[in-house]
């Protein structure tokens, strides 16, 4: 075992991580290569974390796959992307399953072809008694989108005298707790609308390390890096 394994404080988890995969296109373009397979290779690298995830008693992880902004990306890379969705969740079902791992969609399914939503759906189906970690893909997802789904529900109830956690409740992302530590490689500094309302107190990590080469230490690292902070809620702190 690594130093920085054993010095993990197991008490001291986040209990949710949420992390934004970005810069599979630039890996790519910095070997010379087609930004497909920066992306191809952003699947292994998301194999693996949810693996070390797990193993480090993490309950919940959310990576962000693809925005509703991400639309306005040339067509045969959204064409290439909704294809190695498709292909990845086929083939790594039977993984997910014996890993324990539970798959959450979160996003608007209606703007993606019907062969990749009854996968996704059959994914749920099939993980739903995992007792593992829960991976929750956000797959065209917007925060904002999100935020307005949620309000236009309750108000279509007629209810207008909600709280914090009603309104929470019907967010995509509904049941899972706000967002611990959310994690961005890829050097930019912004959330790119991912999980604004559940990263409200969540601790920020930013890395210049490319998605295609986050490795195990790289997340290791991120989650010292949140052990060390103290969170305030806006109190004075101290333990
Ligand atoms: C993230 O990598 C993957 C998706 C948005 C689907 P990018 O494709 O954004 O990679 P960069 O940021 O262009 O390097
Ligand atoms: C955010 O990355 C979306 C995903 C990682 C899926 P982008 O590459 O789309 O974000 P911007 O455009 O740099 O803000
Ligand atoms: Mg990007």
């Amino acid at each position: 075992m690594e130093k920085w394994q054993e010095e993990l404080k197991k008490e001291k988890l986040p209990r949710h991580v949420a992390i934004i995969m970005d810069g599979n296109g630039r890996w790519a373009q910095k070997k010379g290569l087609s930004r497909n397979k920066g992306h191809r290779q952003g699947v292994e690298t998301l194999k693996k974390v949810v693996r070390t995830c797990g193993e480090m008693g993490i309950s919940f992880l959310t990576v962000f796959a693809f925005s509703t902004e991400n639309w306005d990306r040339p067509r045969n890379e959204v064409l290439f992307l909704m294809d190695l969705f498709h292909r990845t969740f086929k083939k790594e079902a039977r993984e997910l399953i014996a890993n324990r791992v539970r798959v959450v969609f979160i996003g608007y399914r209606s703007g993606l072809s019907r062969d990749l939503q009854e996968t996704m759906n059959n994914i749920e189906k099939d993980t739903r008694s995992c007792d593992g970690i829960q991976l929750n893909i956000a797959l065209n997802y917007g925060g904002r989108q999100e935020i307005m789904e949620a309000a236009r529900a309750l108000v279509d109830r007629g209810d207008r005298d909600f709280s914090q956690e009603e309104f929470s409740g019907n967010l995509f992302s509904a049941p899972c707790p706000d967002v611990d530590l959310l994690i961005r490689p890829g050097g930019e500094m912004r959330l790119s609308n991912f999980l604004l309302w559940q990263s409200a107190y969540a601790e920020l990590y930013f890395t210049p390390v490319l998605w295609p080469d986050f490795s195990e230490t790289d997340l290791y690292q991120a989650v010292q890096d949140f052990q060390k902070r103290q969170r305030r809620f806006g109190g004075v702190g101290g333990e």
